[in-house]
């Protein structure tokens, strides 16, 4: 087929992915008047956004008024290790409680306060309560608010529809994309004058994830090719609660607004562990006893937190060890029970989804007995490098966001943090775009050879008379990911993992797909998997660069924080062979205004809110 004939469709700005933060984009670009096209994978309102349950954070203040964007921009860096981009955190925590207000505005419907405000709960990290929540179906509201709000805007939603890969013009800038429908499988050829990235991570690279079957890295995939950078790419979350029990839901999400709302961790001795596993750095600010726990669980403000709700790295930690140790549960978890802490009508209401998710799919009543939870991969701190303000990568008139952009997390995200951020950062990169946008005259050219290779590239696996299964493929990259690149790694593990990726990519390139073009899930994986090997493979290649442990990234081999570590960021790109190259890069000094917050005592902080 000419290039001529394909199906073409123009906007001056195309959103990729309609998460939070795609959704967010799109909407700021219409707003401002320009034609603005958004592509989603699958349905609209499925995505990863969903996952974030407990709550949005932002420092409105309302159920501690000792609350504000500084607390909240050190706490955000604390719980990064201090590896964040400063300026990025910066905006996040200023910008944080407009995007929540302005939310309200289009419809949300939080919790409230007694006094009519938007309630706010407690969660790992946080120094106050800082979540605005809806019970447990926080990222679900904010997506239905955003799909109702972008609908009204006139959005032009393209769903069901595949970006294969980013296309340039002559001038090396973004020029559009071609993607194909998941529907006919025919191939469509977008073009924009600016291209927003917000296509989440790559979750679906590990066995045991909270991810759906749309998270394959497609994003970092494409960016990659098209020459933009990955920034700290080693850094994966692993949500310390995802449901062990039965298998076919291993992995999926159990809220921390569990462990916010009073829930308690313990292994098969019945012991609460976590104890055990309090880091010097927060030791000050963590309870260390029972009946210190207890007050704070009770409403005393000055009790001090209880271990719980220390970081999600830590925790994530605590429960593999104690697993490792033989102290775990039946099914290779641990025990999280908010029944002996919270009466029952409290349990329903505030973590509905919680209560019917155990009761529907393991037959476990959470109001009466303990659940069986175990770390599951649910985020990606790295991600595509942006500018801190506009959120544009290095290729001209590319712009990311939300999870597939990396470094305001640095080393940990903290829980909550993920909703502000594509709210804050969804915006930014549409004001990005629709700057960059407005000042292109036309549409930049596209270069339609590459358009016919891609055609030919993306049809190959039909028409080969043999050669791999998709999904055997994908299944053993999963395998192999969950065995060598976990929450502890090792150089022997890291080296055996990329020598395994390199075999998975050459059978990837024979890979036979059955049938037609039309509905072929088989199909469909198959053009995955690239985008899911180069990020499984940065993901290996950080990790094997960072020689030490700093917040998601745990080395046996290099055990601790290095000071020297702190220094650098682990930058991803295509070598001068053209392969994916690793390189550290040293950081710049943070600016004094923001260190300076960084480094000031609770006290001096909270002290603001007089002035
Ligand atoms: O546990 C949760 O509700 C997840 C929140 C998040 O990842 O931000």
């Amino acid at each position: 087929m000419s290039v001529s004939e394909l199906q073409t469709i123009e906007h001056d700005v195309l959103v990729v992915g309609a998460g939070g933060a795609g959704i967010r984009a799109a909407i700021e670009s219409a707003s401002r008047g320009l034609s603005t096209g958004l592509l989603s994978k699958s349905l609209l309102g499925k995505a990863h956004t969903v996952m974030a349950e407990g709550g949005v954070a932002a420092a409105l203040g309302n159920v501690d008024s000792r609350d504000n964007w500084k607390i909240h921009f050190r706490d955000t860096m604390r719980g990064g290790k201090f590896l964040n981009q400063w300026r990025m955190a910066q905006l996040h925590a200023e910008q944080a409680p407009d995007r929540v207000r302005e939310l309200e505005e289009w419809g949300a419907v939080f919790d409230r306060t007694e006094d009519g405000l938007i309630n706010q709960r407690n969660f790992g990290g946080h120094r106050y309560p800082r979540l605005a929540h809806v019970g447990d179906r926080t990222g679900l509201e904010i997506i239905r608010t955003l799909q109702d709000f972008c609908i009204h805007k006139g959005i032009a939603t393209h769903m069901e529809c595949t970006a294969l890969d980013l296309l340039l013009d002559a001038d090396g800038k973004v020029a559009g994309l071609l993607a194909y429908w998941r529907e006919t499988g025919r191939f469509v050829l977008f073009r924009a004058k600016a291209v927003v990235l917000a296509t989440g991570g790559g979750g679906k690279a590990w066995r045991v994830t909270s991810n759906s079957w749309e998270y394959t890295g497609d994003g970092l995939g494409m960016a990659y090719r098209a020459g933009a950078e990955m920034i700290d790419m080693e850094f994966t979350q692993f949500h310390p609660t995802g449901m062990v029990w039965p298998p076919s839901v291993r992995g999926i999400l159990v809220t921390e607004g569990v462990r916010g709302d009073g829930g308690i961790l313990l292994n098969n001795k019945n012991e609460r562990f976590m104890f055990d596993y309090i880091p010097e750095r927060f030791a000050p600010e963590t309870a260390d006893t029972e009946e210190e726990a207890q007050r704070w669980l009770d409403g005393d403000r000055d009790a001090r937190r209880p271990p719980e709700l220390l970081t999600r790295d830590v925790v994530a930690r605590a429960i593999t060890r104690e697993v490792k140790e033989g102290r775990g549960s039946p099914n290779g978890g641990v025990f999280l029970d908010i029944a002996s802490r919270r009466p029952a009508d409290f349990i329903k209401r505030k973590l509905p989804s919680m209560y019917h998710q155990f009761k529907e799919l393991a037959e476990i009543d959470i109001t009466e007995e303990p659940m069986e939870v175990g770390p599951t991969l649910h985020y990606f701190m790295g991600g595509i490098r942006v500018d801190d303000d506009s959120q544009e990568t290095c290729v001209p008139g590319l712009f990311a966001s939300g999870e597939c952009a990396g470094g305001m997390h640095g080393a940990n995200r903290l829980g909550g943090n993920s909703l502000s951020d594509l709210l804050v950062f969804g915006k930014l990169s549409g004001d990005g775009a629709i700057e960059y946008a407005n000042k292109m005259e036309s549409l930049p050219e596209v270069d339609e050879d590459r358009v016919q290779e891609l055609m030919r590239a993306a049809t190959a696996p039909l028409n080969r008379e043999e050669g791999s299964n998709p999904y055997l493929i994908q299944e053993k990259l999963q395998q192999m990911m969950q065995r060598c690149v976990g929450i502890v790694r090792n150089a022997e593990d890291l080296q055996n993992g990329l020598e395994e990726l390199e075999e998975l990519r050459e059978e990837a390139k024979t890979v036979k797909a059955h049938a037609s073009a039309q509905y072929n899930p088989g199909w469909n994986v198959a053009l995955d998997l690239p985008n899911l090997i180069i990020t499984a493979e940065a993901v290996t290649r950080a990790a094997l660069v960072r020689e030490e442990s700093r917040g998601a990234h745990t080395r046996t081999d290099f055990e601790g924080e290095r000071d020297e570590w702190l220094e650098y960021n682990v930058i991803l790109s295509a070598g001068e062979d053209g392969r994916l190259a690793a390189k550290k890069e040293k950081r710049a000094d943070p600016p004094e205004n923001l260190a300076a917050i960084a480094n000031a005592t609770l006290e001096e902080l909270e002290a603001d809110n007089d002035e």
